[in-house]
């Protein structure tokens, strides 16, 4: 298939992609998270289209995104505390799931009762919503496995030649994909966290229940089906360095054939040719914003065997930094002591 790429320059310059959204085809877009491969998430065939695009297993459901969470009502079963949440952070980088309506097909959802909501705040994003006059079913505009695209570069790389339309708008304002949560009887279930923090969900005095698949390799059923795949894996082992600046620096010094993924302060200490810094130690959103760049620039590496990260901070979006690079990881976490001398 023939992919048109479309330079974002206003408005206009988004009707065709509408156009293509309302006719059943693929248009990959930005949005302020990652980019998102869209489908009209009233047709089932659009669906089909995106899991067959992307190389996804179908039983892994897609994110409805909608102009206006007042829109959510018509879509999905709301509540109160959807409203409240909706109120403060929405538009914005945060998915919420619900019990769907049936005017959303199964295919989108995976089979599930249930449907994740989002609203996006990008401009982009919303303007080709309102154009399409559909909910657009969106999952990362990557291949399955490859960590979500954050640039055009990135989805042209993975996707060109099998989608109707690429929207070239820039890079991702976050880098990382949206967080998302689950309102149960009054809890809020975390399943993957983004850029809506812990600490700003905690802002709506509910309990906040963390997932046991955001922090560990876990092996019973996941809340978010997304959660149980190998995700973000670069081609070349990764593992991630877990130790004091002292203990990482001698353990580097004495690996051939590694690539790093450090923070700017680093960069001094550590030799050789591949080490790239996602920021600074305490710079969790420009970490955010780098690290799916820093994975696909070193994974196209073949002069390596091995990628080594540092351990982010845990705190703030640096819980969906460390998230992202764990998955990536497959869970491989080497905790070093400081060197005895
Ligand atoms: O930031 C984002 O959320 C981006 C942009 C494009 O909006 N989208 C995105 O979609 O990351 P995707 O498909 O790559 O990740 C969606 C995750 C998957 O882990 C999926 O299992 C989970 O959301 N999910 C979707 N619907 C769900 C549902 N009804 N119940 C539980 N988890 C759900
Ligand atoms: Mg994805």
């Amino acid at each position: 298939m023939k992919t048109r790429i479309i330079r974002y320059t206003g408005r206009e310059s988004l009707a065709l992609a509408a156009e293509v959204i309302r006719r059943g085809g693929l248009v990959a877009f930005p949005t302020e998270t990652v980019y998102g491969l869209g489908g009209n998430a009233l047709d089932p065939d659009a669906a089909k289209k995106i899991y067959r695009a992307k190389g996804r297993p179908s039983d892994n459901p897609l994110i409805v995104h909608l102009g206006s969470a007042a829109d959510a009502e018509r879509y999905a079963v709301t509540g109160d505390l959807f409203d409240r949440i909706a109120e403060t952070l929405m538009p914005g980088p945060l998915t919420v799931i619900l019990k769907k309506r049936d005017m959303i097909p199964d295919s989108v959802t995976g089979g599930l009762d249930t449907v994740g909501i989002r609203v996006p705040s990008h401009p982009v994003a919303r303007e080709l919503i309102e154009l399409a006059g559909v909910p657009i079913a969106a999952p990362s505009a990557n291949l399955s496995g490859k960590p979500s695209p954050t640039s055009f570069d990135h989805v042209y790389h993975d996707l060109n030649g099998k989608v109707d339309v690429i929207i070239d708008g820039g890079p991702s304002d976050f880098g990382l994909e949206s967080t998302i949560i689950k309102p149960e009887d009054g809890v809020i279930h975390l399943l993957r966290p983004g850029a809506v923090t812990v600490e700003m969900l905690s802002l709506f005095d509910q309990p906040i229940e963390i997932d046991p698949a955001v922090t560990r390799r876990f092996d019973g059923v996941p809340l978010a089906p997304g959660m149980k795949y190998r995700h973000y894996a670069p081609d070349k082992p990764l593992v991630v360095l877990d130790g004091c600046d002292e203990a990482v620096y001698s353990y580097l010094a004495e690996r051939e054939r590694r690539a790093v993924i450090c923070f700017d302060e680093d960069l001094s200490a550590i030799d050789g040719e591949h080490v790239v810094s996602c920021g600074s130690k305490s710079d969790s959103l420009t970490q955010a914003q780098r690290l799916f760049a820093c994975l696909r620039e070193l994974d196209g590496l073949t002069d390596i065997d091995v990628i080594y990260a540092r351990m982010p901070a845990k705190v703030g979006i640096g819980l969906a930094v460390f998230n992202r690079l764990i998955k990536a990881a497959g869970f491989q976490v080497l905790r070093l002591e400081p060197p005895t001398r």
